[in-house]
């Protein structure tokens, strides 16, 4: 069995519609996959009520907890491994990672960020969008590697930016896209990838 680990800070919702197409889809079935544990850096993130009540493991880490960003990501990595991931999802974990963190991870770890990379890296994405002018923006899958945001593109979603548009609008118009694109990134990595062996 392939074994997904989501990592996420918040609400949540791109985890929970990766849950959902892999029930609805069949991964399991389809795809020999699953999503074998969710992990939070926060305790009060959201999205760990939905995962518990999907019947999925999750684990939370404060990174607050630890004397640096190394230790906490290597406390984050031991915890990752014991799924033996084939795939390990950021969707919405708002930490910088450390290089040996993405290293150890090379190819099997994938992010989703609110713009049309490579317009727009970082934060405060949907404003620096609407300041700039732009016409479209949107959202984009794609593999994580130590440059903030950088990385093969798997997948994009085009937004129109309209206009009033506020940032909080347009954040919401993309994430409605959001749940679409992620999960079949996944579905699609998924499909492509070699199994790796583990105890599931
Ligand atoms: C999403 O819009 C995601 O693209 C963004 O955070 C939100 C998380 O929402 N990620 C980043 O900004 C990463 N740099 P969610 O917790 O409901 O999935």
């Amino acid at each position: 069995m392939k074994n997904i680990v989501i990592l996420i800070s918040g609400s949540g919702s791109n985890m929970a519609a990766i849950v959902r197409a892999a029930e609805q889809g069949r991964w399991a079935e389809r795809l020999n996959a699953r999503v074998a544990a969710v992990l939070s850096n926060r305790t009060d993130a959201q999205g760990l009520d939905f995962a518990k009540d999907h019947g999925i493991p999750t684990t939370v880490l404060d990174h607050k907890a630890f004397a640096s960003r190394e230790d906490f990501d290597a406390a984050l990595m031991a915890e990752i491994d014991q799924h033996a991931p084939a795939l390990v999802v950021l969707a919405g974990f708002m930490r910088i990672l450390t290089p040996g963190f993405v290293a150890h991870y090379a190819g099997r770890l994938l992010n989703i960020h609110p713009s049309l990379l490579p317009a727009f890296p970082g934060l405060n994405t949907h404003q620096r969008a609407i300041d700039a002018g732009c016409k479209f923006a949107g959202a984009t899958v794609h593999q994580v590697t130590s440059e903030l945001d950088h990385g093969a593109i798997l997948a994009q979603a085009v937004v129109p930016v309209l206009a009033g548009d506020t940032a909080d609008t347009l954040a919401a118009r993309v994430l409605t896209q959001e749940h679409l694109i992620y999960p079949q990134a996944v579905a699609g990595y998924l499909a492509q990838s070699p199994m790796r062996s583990n105890r599931g």
